[in-house]
């Protein structure tokens, strides 16, 4: 009999068709299905040939082809094709089989996958995979969670495939139940909408500020990649700012419309940010600055009749830019303070046992946030597991304290300028707040007492005691139940 499949993969699209390419390239026999079953031959007799592929042309027949216990991975689109390709292998499995959805999907589908799954004897693993289609081919950073004794089953397959840091550790590690998985991935991706809003608010205060030209800002950003900020996004944006457009002979970025399109997972981010009352500020405004950049007419229309002061800058441009750079690094820092704490009270609310440190190993290669700066924050995590914030962290308390005074210098001249830094000024103002002992939620708790007698606690006596001021003459004793708004 012919040697059967280490794993199964439906979906043969870029994406998946990489993956299991990278499969096959570390040793391993991958049986292969897609719904447009002409794609199966074409890739077997294509980019697969002379490999160890076994092309299927029915969900039996991947079934059948694949050892057990089976491991079968779904890289289709996220949403309703996940579930019915469930629909469609789940009930022809056998106890003890394995489902494994590595798509972008949305992290509450994955927890009621996996309970289904289980319920069904079966095993289920929620991935995140990211690193783009050069990722899925040469090693992504891979954050599965889901069936806890599955684990064992797939992790030498995708520590095998995963992207590795220097020291050869693997991008990949166990990230926790149910949904976990792809809960990191999303606030992975939430923090990628933070970090290139915040390089995009660097270009624009060179640009607009100092008057630089997309030659001059590749210099800076080539230069910055070899320092503190050496990483991915900085890489690719100083490689962007240096091609030209074949067509106009202009630097491609200045010809390219500003308006930011997006395919939701910030959304998602900032959306349980809201719903687990966690403080993720900077991640929701490059979000709303996505949105602001869409609404190009209406801004095109506002721009010609509201008013802002004249760009005046009188200052030394070398030590500017040198300040921009100090803005970029705080911020990001606050920026991921933010991820990390919404990680924490979502691990809180849904069980997770989230390793932190592992989280940054994890995103230390193969993913679009890879950076030399997260293995500072595995080191952070390492020191004190229990880190209630990035921000108390010795390192990070350094870095800040070094930078301070030039974030504050670029955040106050991009407002008298008129320039737009919503990342860099809410990752500030998020800085001053939490470094906080007392914010004015002392007079908001007075407002909600008065108009709707919520309650408040005192500053003179025991946490958990509400009080009530009759504050005119119509206030009765009547309290309204306290609660958490
Ligand atoms: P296709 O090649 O038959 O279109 C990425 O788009 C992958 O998801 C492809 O393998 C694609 O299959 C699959 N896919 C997209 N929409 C789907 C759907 N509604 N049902 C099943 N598979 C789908």
């Amino acid at each position: 009999m012919a040697k059967k499949a280490d794993i199964g993969l439906v979906g043969l699209a870029v994406m998946g068709e990489n993956l299991v390419l990278n499969m096959e390239s570390k040793g391993f026999t991958v049986a292969v299905y897609n719904r447009t079953v002409e794609k199966v031959d074409n890739f077997v007799n294509g980019r697969g040939a002379g490999k160890n592929f076994i092309g299927c042309k029915s969900i039996d027949e991947l079934i059948e082809n694949v050892a057990a216990p089976r491991k079968i991975m779904l890289m289709v689109k996220a949403g309703k094709p996940v579930d019915d390709f469930i629909d469609m292998i789940a009930p022809k499995l056998e106890k003890g089989d394995i489902l494994i959805d590595g798509g972008n999907s949305h992290f509450p589908d994955t927890v009621r996958r996996t309970r289904k799954l289980e319920e069904m004897g079966l095993r289920y693993i929620g991935t995140g995979v990211s690193g783009g289609e050069e990722g899925a081919l040469l090693g992504p950073s891979m954050m599965p969670g889901g069936s806890t004794t599955a684990w064992p089953e797939v992790k030498p397959i995708f520590q095998a495939i995963c992207a590795k840091v220097e020291d050869g550790s693997p991008c990949c590690e166990w990230v926790g139940a149910d949904g976990a998985g792809h809960f990191v991935k999303m606030v992975h991706n939430g923090i990628e909408y933070g970090d290139m809003e915040m390089i995009c608010e660097a270009y624009n205060m060179m640009k607009n500020v100092l008057g630089m030209s997309a030659a001059e800002m590749h210099e800076v950003f080539k230069e910055w990649n070899a320092g503190e900020l050496d990483s991915y996004l900085i890489e690719i944006t100083q490689a962007i700012l240096k091609t030209v457009d074949p067509e106009t002979g202009k630097p491609v970025v200045d010809v390219i419309l500003d308006t930011a399109g997006q395919k939701g997972t910030g959304k998602w981010t900032s959306e349980s940010a809201l719903d687990l009352g966690a403080p993720a500020p900077t991640i929701a405004e490059a979000v709303f600055a996505r949105c602001l950049s869409a609404i190009k007419e209406e801004r095109v229309a506002a721009s010609k009749v509201l008013t802002g002061p004249a760009i005046n800058f009188t200052g030394d441009k070398k030590e500017f830019i040198e300040d921009i750079r100090k803005a970029l690094y705080a911020s990001k820092i606050c920026s991921y303070a933010q991820g990390y704490q919404l990680m924490k009270l979502a691990a809180k609310e849904y069980n997770w046992d989230l390793n932190y440190g592992e989280i940054a190993l994890m995103w230390r290669g193969g993913c679009i946030i890879r950076a030399r700066f997260l293995g500072d924050i595995k080191k952070a995590f390492d020191k004190n597991p229990a880190l209630a914030n990035l921000l108390m962290d010795d390192f990070f308390k350094k870095v800040i304290d070094d930078c301070q005074a030039s974030w504050r210098k670029v955040v106050a001249q991009a407002a008298l300028s008129g320039v737009p830094v919503p990342a860099f000024s809410s990752a500030l103002n998020y800085y001053d707040a939490y470094r906080s002992e007392v914010l004015p939620a002392n007079l908001l708790q007075a407002q909600r007492d008065y108009f709707g007698a919520h309650t408040y606690e005192r500053v003179d006596r025991a946490r958990g005691e509400f009080f009530h001021t009759a504050w005119t003459e119509h206030s009765g004793n009547t309290t309204s139940t306290t609660y958490i708004a």
